[in-house]
Protein backbone atom coordinates (compact mmCIF):
# COMPACT_ATOMS: atom_id res chain seq x y z
CA UNK A 1 0.00 0.00 0.00
CA UNK A 2 0.93 3.49 -0.69
CA UNK A 3 0.59 4.84 3.07
CA UNK A 4 2.96 2.76 4.56
CA UNK A 5 6.16 4.28 2.79
CA UNK A 6 5.16 8.27 3.25
CA UNK A 7 7.28 9.82 5.31
CA UNK A 8 7.63 10.33 8.68
CA UNK A 9 4.01 11.55 10.51
CA UNK A 10 5.30 11.57 14.08
CA UNK A 11 7.69 14.18 15.36
CA UNK A 12 8.13 12.81 19.29
CA UNK A 13 7.24 10.42 21.60
CA UNK A 14 7.41 10.04 25.31
CA UNK A 15 7.67 6.30 25.76
CA UNK A 16 8.16 5.49 29.94
CA UNK A 17 11.50 7.48 30.96
CA UNK A 18 12.56 7.71 27.18
CA UNK A 19 11.95 10.64 24.50
CA UNK A 20 11.79 8.39 21.28
CA UNK A 21 12.42 10.46 17.45
CA UNK A 22 10.74 8.25 14.49
CA UNK A 23 12.74 7.40 11.16
CA UNK A 24 9.50 6.76 9.27
CA UNK A 25 5.81 6.95 8.38
CA UNK A 26 3.41 5.47 11.02
CA UNK A 27 -0.43 4.66 10.38
CA UNK A 28 -1.47 6.04 13.85
CA UNK A 29 -4.71 7.94 13.46
CA UNK A 30 -4.61 11.48 11.57
CA UNK A 31 -5.60 13.33 14.72
CA UNK A 32 -1.68 12.16 16.38
CA UNK A 33 0.34 13.92 13.33
CA UNK A 34 -0.90 16.72 13.97
CA UNK A 35 1.24 17.39 17.61
CA UNK A 36 4.03 17.72 18.63
CA UNK A 37 4.27 15.04 20.70
CA UNK A 38 2.36 12.08 22.03
CA UNK A 39 2.39 9.78 24.68
CA UNK A 40 2.48 6.13 24.70
CA UNK A 41 1.93 3.88 27.59
CA UNK A 42 5.12 1.85 27.97
CA UNK A 43 3.22 -1.06 29.35
CA UNK A 44 -0.21 -1.40 27.38
CA UNK A 45 1.45 0.45 24.58
CA UNK A 46 -1.95 2.49 24.07
CA UNK A 47 -1.31 6.37 22.58
CA UNK A 48 -2.64 9.31 23.86
CA UNK A 49 -2.25 13.00 21.94
CA UNK A 50 -2.67 14.87 25.77
CA UNK A 51 -0.31 14.46 28.81
CA UNK A 52 -3.42 15.26 30.99
CA UNK A 53 -5.68 11.89 29.65
CA UNK A 54 -2.56 10.42 29.25
CA UNK A 55 -1.34 10.99 33.35
CA UNK A 56 -4.92 9.86 33.66
CA UNK A 57 -4.34 6.30 32.43
CA UNK A 58 -0.93 5.82 33.98
CA UNK A 59 -2.77 6.06 36.86
CA UNK A 60 -5.42 3.05 36.21
CA UNK A 61 -3.41 0.57 33.59
CA UNK A 62 -2.48 -2.01 35.92
CA UNK A 63 -0.01 -3.54 33.38
CA UNK A 64 3.33 -4.31 34.12
CA UNK A 65 4.91 -6.74 31.76
CA UNK A 66 3.26 -7.56 27.93
CA UNK A 67 0.12 -9.89 28.09
CA UNK A 68 1.62 -13.31 27.29
CA UNK A 69 3.52 -15.88 28.99
CA UNK A 70 7.04 -15.56 30.39
CA UNK A 71 9.17 -18.09 28.69
CA UNK A 72 12.63 -17.19 29.76
CA UNK A 73 14.34 -15.30 32.47
CA UNK A 74 17.57 -14.45 33.53
CA UNK A 75 19.50 -12.07 35.44
CA UNK A 76 18.96 -9.24 32.47
CA UNK A 77 15.95 -10.03 30.10
CA UNK A 78 12.55 -11.78 29.84
CA UNK A 79 10.53 -13.43 27.00
CA UNK A 80 7.18 -12.77 26.61
CA UNK A 81 5.34 -14.91 24.31
CA UNK A 82 2.11 -12.97 23.09
CA UNK A 83 -0.16 -14.64 20.41
CA UNK A 84 -1.95 -12.11 17.95
CA UNK A 85 -5.51 -13.10 18.06
CA UNK A 86 -5.54 -13.44 21.29
CA UNK A 87 -3.79 -10.23 22.17
CA UNK A 88 -4.86 -8.05 18.91
CA UNK A 89 -4.99 -4.43 20.10
CA UNK A 90 -1.66 -4.67 22.37
CA UNK A 91 -0.15 -6.46 19.13
CA UNK A 92 -1.59 -3.93 16.75
CA UNK A 93 -0.28 -0.95 19.03
CA UNK A 94 3.13 -2.74 18.87
CA UNK A 95 3.30 -3.18 15.22
CA UNK A 96 2.46 1.02 15.32
CA UNK A 97 5.08 1.65 17.49
CA UNK A 98 7.66 -0.25 15.84
CA UNK A 99 6.74 0.81 12.59
CA UNK A 100 8.23 4.29 13.38
CA UNK A 101 11.55 2.58 12.93
CA UNK A 102 10.75 0.48 10.34
CA UNK A 103 10.79 1.45 6.72
CA UNK A 104 9.57 -1.20 4.65
CA UNK A 105 6.35 -3.37 4.77
CA UNK A 106 4.90 -4.14 8.19
CA UNK A 107 1.92 -5.64 9.10
CA UNK A 108 0.25 -3.60 11.93
CA UNK A 109 -3.45 -4.54 11.46
CA UNK A 110 -3.97 -8.21 10.83
CA UNK A 111 -1.68 -9.39 13.66
CA UNK A 112 -3.49 -12.77 14.44
CA UNK A 113 -1.42 -15.32 12.23
CA UNK A 114 1.56 -14.24 14.39
CA UNK A 115 3.07 -14.65 17.39
CA UNK A 116 5.29 -11.78 19.39
CA UNK A 117 8.13 -12.53 20.93
CA UNK A 118 9.04 -9.29 23.46
CA UNK A 119 12.11 -9.24 25.07
CA UNK A 120 11.97 -6.76 28.61
CA UNK A 121 14.49 -5.35 31.23
CA UNK A 122 13.25 -5.73 34.49
CA UNK A 123 12.93 -3.04 37.16
CA UNK A 124 11.13 -1.77 40.18
CA UNK A 125 8.54 0.04 37.89
CA UNK A 126 7.96 -3.26 35.75
CA UNK A 127 9.19 -5.40 32.64
CA UNK A 128 10.11 -2.74 29.94
CA UNK A 129 9.71 -3.59 26.29
CA UNK A 130 13.46 -3.86 24.60
CA UNK A 131 12.42 -5.56 21.03
CA UNK A 132 10.74 -8.12 19.87
CA UNK A 133 10.39 -10.26 16.63
CA UNK A 134 7.14 -11.54 15.42
CA UNK A 135 6.96 -14.57 13.94
CA UNK A 136 4.21 -16.44 11.65
CA UNK A 137 2.62 -18.86 13.44
CA UNK A 138 2.95 -21.03 10.29
CA UNK A 139 5.47 -19.70 7.85
CA UNK A 140 5.04 -21.26 4.37
CA UNK A 141 8.78 -20.32 2.98
CA UNK A 142 9.97 -21.59 6.56
CA UNK A 143 10.97 -18.19 8.44
CA UNK A 144 11.76 -18.10 11.58
CA UNK A 145 11.37 -14.40 12.16
CA UNK A 146 9.12 -11.72 10.14
CA UNK A 147 10.09 -8.59 11.89
CA UNK A 148 12.57 -7.62 14.24
CA UNK A 149 13.29 -4.45 16.01
CA UNK A 150 15.44 -3.06 18.90
CA UNK A 151 13.70 0.37 20.29
CA UNK A 152 16.17 2.83 19.28
CA UNK A 153 16.82 3.43 23.17
CA UNK A 154 18.27 0.00 23.55
CA UNK A 155 19.98 -0.37 20.06
CA UNK A 156 23.39 -0.59 19.78
CA UNK A 157 23.82 -2.93 23.36
CA UNK A 158 23.26 -6.45 21.96
CA UNK A 159 20.10 -7.03 22.39
CA UNK A 160 19.74 -7.68 19.11
CA UNK A 161 21.73 -10.63 19.09
CA UNK A 162 19.71 -11.71 22.00
CA UNK A 163 16.83 -11.62 19.79
CA UNK A 164 18.06 -13.05 17.06
CA UNK A 165 19.51 -15.85 19.02
CA UNK A 166 15.98 -17.00 20.73
CA UNK A 167 14.19 -16.84 17.76
CA UNK A 168 17.20 -19.96 16.53
CA UNK A 169 16.51 -21.20 19.86
CA UNK A 170 12.66 -21.24 19.04
CA UNK A 171 13.60 -23.10 15.62
CA UNK A 172 15.68 -25.33 17.47
CA UNK A 173 13.53 -26.50 20.09
CA UNK A 174 11.10 -27.11 16.91
CA UNK A 175 13.61 -28.94 15.25
CA UNK A 176 13.42 -27.10 12.59
CA UNK A 177 16.38 -24.59 10.33
CA UNK A 178 15.15 -20.92 10.26
CA UNK A 179 15.51 -17.59 8.34
CA UNK A 180 14.70 -14.36 8.48
CA UNK A 181 11.57 -13.10 6.62
CA UNK A 182 13.44 -11.15 3.02
CA UNK A 183 14.30 -8.17 2.27
CA UNK A 184 15.99 -7.57 5.86
CA UNK A 185 16.76 -3.40 6.18
CA UNK A 186 20.16 -2.39 6.22
CA UNK A 187 20.66 -2.73 9.71
CA UNK A 188 18.50 -6.10 9.82
CA UNK A 189 20.95 -7.55 7.24
CA UNK A 190 23.98 -6.04 9.32
CA UNK A 191 23.13 -8.07 12.84
CA UNK A 192 21.94 -10.67 10.92
CA UNK A 193 25.48 -11.31 8.91
CA UNK A 194 27.11 -10.29 12.26
CA UNK A 195 25.42 -13.25 14.45
CA UNK A 196 25.62 -15.76 11.53
CA UNK A 197 29.20 -15.31 11.26
CA UNK A 198 30.53 -15.66 14.93
CA UNK A 199 28.36 -18.80 15.55
CA UNK A 200 29.50 -20.64 12.75
CA UNK A 201 33.16 -19.30 13.43
CA UNK A 202 32.65 -20.38 16.62
CA UNK A 203 31.40 -23.82 15.84
CA UNK A 204 34.07 -24.54 13.23
CA UNK A 205 36.33 -23.53 15.95
CA UNK A 206 35.37 -26.02 18.47
CA UNK A 207 34.95 -28.98 15.91
CA UNK A 208 38.45 -28.23 14.84
CA UNK A 209 40.14 -28.11 18.37
CA UNK A 210 38.33 -31.83 18.88
CA UNK A 211 39.25 -32.67 15.50
CA UNK A 212 36.07 -33.06 14.58
CA UNK A 213 34.27 -33.30 11.01
CA UNK A 214 32.25 -30.34 9.64
CA UNK A 215 29.92 -30.01 6.86
CA UNK A 216 27.30 -27.02 5.78
CA UNK A 217 24.92 -29.68 6.87
CA UNK A 218 25.76 -30.78 10.07
CA UNK A 219 26.94 -26.57 10.67
CA UNK A 220 23.12 -26.43 10.12
CA UNK A 221 21.80 -28.90 11.94
CA UNK A 222 23.42 -27.81 15.03
CA UNK A 223 22.83 -23.94 14.66
CA UNK A 224 18.96 -24.19 13.08
CA UNK A 225 20.17 -22.07 10.58
CA UNK A 226 19.41 -22.94 6.78
CA UNK A 227 22.54 -24.93 4.79
CA UNK A 228 21.94 -21.06 2.25
CA UNK A 229 22.29 -18.91 5.11
CA UNK A 230 25.08 -20.86 6.27
CA UNK A 231 26.85 -21.20 2.87
CA UNK A 232 26.57 -17.51 1.87
CA UNK A 233 28.39 -16.59 5.41
CA UNK A 234 31.19 -19.22 4.74
CA UNK A 235 31.44 -17.48 1.39
CA UNK A 236 31.48 -13.94 2.68
CA UNK A 237 34.15 -14.67 5.14
CA UNK A 238 35.92 -16.63 2.22
CA UNK A 239 36.08 -19.59 4.56
CA UNK A 240 35.11 -22.35 1.56
CA UNK A 241 38.02 -23.43 -1.01
CA UNK A 242 37.47 -25.77 -3.57
CA UNK A 243 39.90 -27.91 -3.92
CA UNK A 244 40.75 -31.09 -5.72
CA UNK A 245 37.14 -31.49 -6.79
CA UNK A 246 36.09 -31.38 -2.96
CA UNK A 247 34.63 -28.08 -0.96
CA UNK A 248 36.67 -27.40 1.72
CA UNK A 249 35.99 -24.99 5.13
CA UNK A 250 39.27 -23.03 5.61
CA UNK A 251 39.40 -20.28 8.39
CA UNK A 252 41.99 -18.16 7.85
CA UNK A 253 44.35 -16.98 10.74
CA UNK A 254 43.03 -13.16 10.51
CA UNK A 255 39.12 -14.59 11.68
CA UNK A 256 40.52 -16.75 14.27
CA UNK A 257 42.49 -13.90 15.82
CA UNK A 258 39.78 -11.34 14.88
CA UNK A 259 37.10 -13.86 16.60
CA UNK A 260 39.67 -13.99 19.94
CA UNK A 261 39.79 -10.04 20.19
CA UNK A 262 36.26 -9.82 20.04
CA UNK A 263 35.22 -12.41 22.81
CA UNK A 264 37.40 -10.41 25.29
CA UNK A 265 34.44 -8.21 24.95
CA UNK A 266 32.19 -10.24 26.75
CA UNK A 267 28.73 -10.09 25.30
CA UNK A 268 25.44 -11.10 26.69
CA UNK A 269 23.99 -14.50 25.78
CA UNK A 270 20.94 -16.40 26.40
CA UNK A 271 21.37 -19.68 28.21
CA UNK A 272 18.74 -22.11 26.05
CA UNK A 273 18.17 -24.41 29.56
CA UNK A 274 16.23 -21.59 30.87
CA UNK A 275 13.72 -21.31 27.86
CA UNK A 276 9.95 -22.52 29.03
CA UNK A 277 8.48 -23.57 25.71
CA UNK A 278 6.93 -26.37 23.77
CA UNK A 279 5.81 -25.72 20.17
CA UNK A 280 2.37 -24.79 19.02
CA UNK A 281 1.20 -28.06 18.07
N1 LIG B 1 25.98 -0.11 12.38
C1 LIG B 1 26.87 -1.11 12.16
N2 LIG B 1 26.68 -2.38 12.62
C2 LIG B 1 25.55 -2.62 13.31
C3 LIG B 1 24.59 -1.62 13.57
C4 LIG B 1 24.86 -0.31 13.09
N3 LIG B 1 24.01 0.70 13.32
N4 LIG B 1 23.59 -2.16 14.29
C5 LIG B 1 23.89 -3.46 14.45
N5 LIG B 1 25.08 -3.74 13.85
C6 LIG B 1 25.75 -5.05 13.79
C7 LIG B 1 27.04 -5.05 14.57
O1 LIG B 1 27.92 -5.98 14.00
C8 LIG B 1 26.58 -5.50 15.94
O2 LIG B 1 27.59 -6.13 16.67
P1 LIG B 1 28.70 -5.26 17.50
O3 LIG B 1 27.91 -4.27 18.31
O4 LIG B 1 29.40 -6.28 18.30
O5 LIG B 1 29.53 -4.59 16.47
C9 LIG B 1 25.53 -6.54 15.59
O6 LIG B 1 24.90 -6.01 14.42
C10 LIG B 1 24.51 -6.77 16.68
O7 LIG B 1 24.13 -5.55 17.25
P2 LIG B 1 23.09 -5.44 18.47
O8 LIG B 1 23.52 -4.32 19.38
O9 LIG B 1 22.92 -6.77 19.08
O10 LIG B 1 21.77 -5.06 17.65
P3 LIG B 1 20.60 -4.03 18.05
O11 LIG B 1 20.09 -4.30 19.41
O12 LIG B 1 21.04 -2.65 17.76
O13 LIG B 1 19.46 -4.49 17.04
C11 LIG B 1 18.31 -4.33 14.95
C12 LIG B 1 19.63 -4.69 15.66
C13 LIG B 1 18.39 -4.65 13.47
C14 LIG B 1 17.18 -5.14 15.56
C15 LIG B 1 18.09 -2.79 15.17
O14 LIG B 1 19.07 -2.09 14.47
C16 LIG B 1 16.73 -2.30 14.75
O15 LIG B 1 15.75 -2.49 15.43
N6 LIG B 1 16.65 -1.60 13.58
C17 LIG B 1 15.42 -1.01 13.10
C18 LIG B 1 14.44 -2.07 12.66
C19 LIG B 1 15.01 -2.97 11.60
O16 LIG B 1 15.59 -2.53 10.61
N7 LIG B 1 14.81 -4.27 11.78
C20 LIG B 1 15.17 -5.28 10.84
C21 LIG B 1 14.05 -5.42 9.87
S1 LIG B 1 14.38 -6.74 8.76
NA1 LIG C 1 11.18 -8.18 7.95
Amino acid sequence: PAEISRIRNISKVQFGKFDLFPWYFSPYPEAYTQEDLIFICEFCLNYFCDNKPFTRHRQKCTLLHPPGNELYRDDHVSFFEIDGRRQRTWCRNLCLLSKMFLDHKTLYYDVDPFLFYVMTCKDDQGFHVVGYFSKEKESADGYNVACILTLPQYQRKGYGRLLIQFSYELSRIEKKLGSPEKPLSDLGLLSYRQYWSENILDLIIACNEREEKITIESISEQLAMTPQDVEHTLQALKMQVYHRGEHKLVIPDKLIQQRAKAKLKKKRVLDPARIQWKPPV
